[in-house]
């Protein structure tokens, strides 16, 4: 009988898709011991922004939070979101700290972890795969992740060499992540087949959003086409700028005898269980009925939603919304100019902001954003196709050439930990609480000497009522 799993996504993905990732810990503890029991093929739970959220907005310790769940959940998968050399954020870190990393998302009960980079530079992604493989449990599966685009050079076969290179990278499984919601079902079905063609044995795992409209459909053409896995989120938490409905696919599945593992009351409780919560958002406006709604501007100007919000923001801010055709006319010429980058964060804010001064100077690249610049340097990586040559000279100087960040040994440790211990003292207890320092130092800092003022609180109320 055909097999498709599921993989649930309402902790991570449909959290931070509708509600900027403030769901705290507390708000679903009650929850996980049953989820335990729904047979999914994972839960996404951890990682993307759910760090920087727990210590910026909800006072939590990530790390304990993980934890609290794996403590829950200890029969399901639990799987995480991570950015490839760029962790959880959007800067470079030295190899020792995603060595680092890996190990206690390992060590604190991650079993998936999810690596991708922006721009499907596959050298990004090596250190955190490595690391990977050294700390691994006999649970433990790394899953190439591929940044869905398209593009004049993003053709099935350009996919199919990726998948080809993550697999003799040593992936165990490939995920096809679409973040804006425009892979077609037309475009599924082509190119899961030439992937399931070319390396048939390795799961493959379709990430898709609602945003469009099309979700359902693209998920359905995937399933018919060989897709292992795919990312739903139950119900009241779907659709929109999130995951497409668990239960609705359960559902629609079972008709075509296609078998899912999934235990049909579980699903509904999990559901029914978040319901209230969503109503408790939506009452408190955090959660915005629009983000539910179906937007298909994307489709029609090509470029994701939230990038175009970005820019009508900026044009409003600016005045100068009566440039707005213009510059969305710009955006892929100046995408074309930076070899055709997926649109994800920051390069669709770097593509878009710079598609707007172009048009605002009356003249292009009159003026260059200096993160325009960097990627030039090569700081991001490689770009999909190359870059516009008379652009490249103008910014890095004629026969200039891009630095290749991933081969100075300079790069590979660093003094991270060293100045984490010195700026926390005993603020840090353990590897956990530096790790939260480097990636999100003012945030970690923060939320570490409230931790400490608490407990002294309780030190002193403890000895007063004795
Ligand atoms: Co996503």
């Amino acid at each position: 009988m055909k097999k498709v799993q599921f993989t649930e996504t309402v902790l991570r993905d449909a959290n931070q898709s509708l509600m900027a990732t403030r769901l705290p810990y507390s708000d679903y503890a009650g929850i996980l011991s049953e989820m335990d029991k729904a047979g999914y093929y994972s839960v996404e739970c951890w990682g993307g922004a759910t760090f920087d959220s727990c210590l910026r907005y909800l006072g939590e310790d990530p790390w304990e939070r993980l934890r609290n769940i794996r403590k829950n959940m200890p029969n399901t998968r639990l799987q995480m979101l991570l950015r490839g050399q760029n962790l959880l954020g959007y800067k470079h870190y030295h190899d020792d700290v995603v060595e680092k990393f890996v190990e206690l998302s390992i060590k604190n009960g991650i079993d998936i972890i999810r690596i991708f980079d922006a721009l499907n530079d596959f050298r990004n992604i090596k250190t955190a795969l490595e690391a990977t493989k050294k700390y691994a449990t006999p649970k433990t599966i790394a899953s190439g992740c591929i940044s869905y685009t398209q593009s004049p050079v993003h053709t099935v076969d350009k996919y199919v060499e990726m998948c080809k290179e993550l697999k003799s990278m040593g992936f165990e499984t490939i995920c096809l992540k679409d973040m804006a919601g425009t892979m077609s079902p037309y475009e599924a079905e082509h190119l899961i087949k030439g992937i399931k063609d070319a390396i048939g044995d390795m799961p493959i795992i379709l990430h898709t959003h609602c945003t469009t409209g099309m979700a359902y459909m693209t998920v359905t053409k995937a399933i018919e086409s060989g897709v292992d896995v795919i990312d739903t989120a139950t119900s009241c938490f779907s659709n929109g700028t999130s995951q497409p409905a668990t239960e609705t696919l359960f559902y629609a599945l079972g008709q075509y005898g296609i078998e899912t593992g999934l235990n049909e009351d579980v699903i509904n409780k999990v559901n029914d269980y978040f319901k209230p919560i969503k109503q408790k958002y939506v009452d408190s406006g955090l959660l915005n009925p629009k983000s539910m709604a179906t937007d298909s501007q994307a489709l029609v100007y090509k470029v994701p939603g939230g990038m175009l919000s970005n820019m009508i923001a900026n044009l409003k801010d600016m005045n100068a919304m009566d440039k707005f055709e213009a510059a969305l006319a710009e955006i892929p010429s100046v995408r074309k100019d930076l070899g055709y980058p997926p649109l994800v964060t920051p390069l669709s804010q770097m593509v878009g902001n710079q598609a707007v001064v172009n048009v605002l100077m009356g003249e292009r690249y009159k003026q260059i954003s200096n993160e325009v610049k960097n990627y030039f340097k090569g700081e991001y990586g490689i770009s999909p196709a190359p870059v516009d040559a008379a652009l490249e000279a103008k910014i890095l100087g004629e026969g200039g050439k891009p630095v290749d960040c991933r081969i100075e040994d300079a790069k590979r440790t660093g003094k991270e930990f060293e100045d984490a211990k010195a700026a926390l003292g005993d603020l840090a207890r353990c590897e956990e609480d530096l790790m939260s320092y480097i990636c999100f130092p003012q945030q970690a800092e923060a939320f570490l000497k409230e931790r400490k003022a608490k407990e002294e609180n309780m030190a002193t109320y403890t000895i007063e009522e004795a």
